[in-house]
């Protein structure tokens, strides 16, 4: 992505190579675009290392090339950090009166501001009334932090930290079509007590359910996540609910399943567990040579959840997962086949079919699947867990629609 960089003369400039090394290091290319004033701040020479690209702020320069244009046009996004208190009045003013000014108003692309100055100027009516209007105009301001300011006095104006303004700039661009619809997500693996210090558990680490709910949230959806055994999630997700066996998992999901647009069942579910599990533990001298468990059968959540929403006639979308072991991952065919029979066998509307062969991809960050739906189309996914859960959301996204 090409993204533009302003910076207006605030003490706070300097801050601005935080920004452009963390764009830079995520693979985007950035053009920085300082004001006059903010090369009194902060060097050319600096920005132009940091940012692998030529500085120039001069509106009057290479006037031939139509640079205030080619920028505008250029950019994928536009951030102006930091932005003055004069910044703000002029840019709620359209004041086309440096280079900045004029990529500003030429430029469709969503444009970031992140303001710093001191707390009388922030409240001031004056910066109030100049931010309420661009505002309106869509323009997504990030509130400036409370802390240390220039002099000895602390208050709210402080520039946000880097990480926290490329964060909120690349949020500004995620798609919003999943408001308003509700997601009761799945994740991990079920563990089968044996007795209290053993289980029959996966391998499955809960990392494709966790980024699907993390994107689908990211998109505006409302998400249930239901983690099975996941260690440290760091989801950011409003809601978790822990569970532990097959048993509990199947209670979360099949009372209330009915009542959200999308289930996704991630979550690898053991198929059997222990008949008579020991309430002490089992000791070793007393067993001798052989240990004999019986195992019977869990319920099949997804398929039994969708028999029920089907009779309740109920529009909820459900999505399973399919674990296969196909020993040539060529073998497109194959897993498709099995994956196609898992789909009917549970008549779920979409499957997710992952070849888990050398079990490489438990724990992975990244995932290579099949999508497969009733109505028979089909296509591939691969990438990071999180570019994966984007690309089944948007299947899902035009589904609901
Ligand atoms: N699943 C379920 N209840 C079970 C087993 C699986 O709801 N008792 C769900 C999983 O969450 C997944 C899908 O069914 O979405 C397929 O799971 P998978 O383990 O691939 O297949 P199984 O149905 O267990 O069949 P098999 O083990 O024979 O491949």
């Amino acid at each position: 992505m090409h993204v533009l960089l302003g910076i207006t003369g605030g003490i706070s400039a300097y801050k601005a190579t935080g920004i452009i090394r963390l764009l830079t290091e995520s693979g985007h290319t950035v053009k920085v675009l300082p004001t006059q004033n903010a090369l009194r701040f902060i060097g050319a020479a600096t920005l132009e290392a940091l940012s692998h690209n030529s500085v120039d702020s001069d509106l009057y320069t290479d006037v031939a090339d139509v640079k205030h244009i080619a920028l505008a046009q250029e950019a994928d996004l536009v951030i102006v950090a930091p932005a003055t208190a004069a910044f703000l009045a002029r840019y709620a003013t359209g004041l086309a009166d440096d280079l900045l000014g004029n990529v500003l108003l030429a430029t469709t692309a969503p444009v970031v501001i992140a303001p710093a100055m001191h707390t009388e100027m922030w409240q001031h009516p004056a910066t109030k009334a100049n931010v309420e209007t661009l505002n309106l105009r869509g323009v997504k301001i990030l509130e400036p932090a409370v802390g240390r300011l220039t002099g000895a006095d602390t208050g709210v104006g402080r520039l946000p930290e880097p990480k926290d303004i490329v964060t909120f700039a690349l949020s500004a661009l995620q798609k919003q079509d999943l408001v308003g619809r509700k997601f009761l997500i799945t994740a991990g693996g079920t563990q089968e007590s044996i007795d209290p210090v053993r289980f029959i558990g996966n391998k499955s680490s809960g990392k494709q359910g966790i980024a699907i709910a993390k994107a689908a949230q990211a998109r505006g959806a409302e998400v249930l996540l239901v983690a099975a055994n996941v260690a440290n999630i760091d989801t950011g997700l409003s809601e978790t609910l822990r569970v532990s066996s097959a048993a509990e998992l199947s209670e979360a999901v099949q009372g209330q399943a009915a009542k959200f647009d999308c289930l996704i069942m991630a979550a690898a579910v053991s198929d059997f567990r222990v008949e008579n599990v020991s309430s002490s533990k089992i000791k070793r001298s007393e067993v001798g040579q052989e240990l004999n468990l019986k195992l019977v059968a869990n319920p099949d959540i997804l398929a039994e959840t969708v028999k029920s929403l089907s009779a309740a006639k109920s529009k909820t979308l459900t999505v399973g997962f399919a674990a296969e072991t196909i020993e040539d991952n060529s073998e497109v065919e194959a897993l498709t086949q099995l994956a196609l029979s898992k789909l009917a066998a549970k008549q779920c509307d979409l499957i997710v079919a992952n070849n888990v062969f050398n079990g490489k991809v438990f724990d992975s960050d990244v995932n290579n699947v099949l999508i497969l739906a009733a109505n028979g189309d089909s296509f591939s996914s691969s990438g990071t867990k999180y570019e994966v859960a984007n690309q089944l959301l948007d299947v899902i996204s035009d589904m609901l629609d």
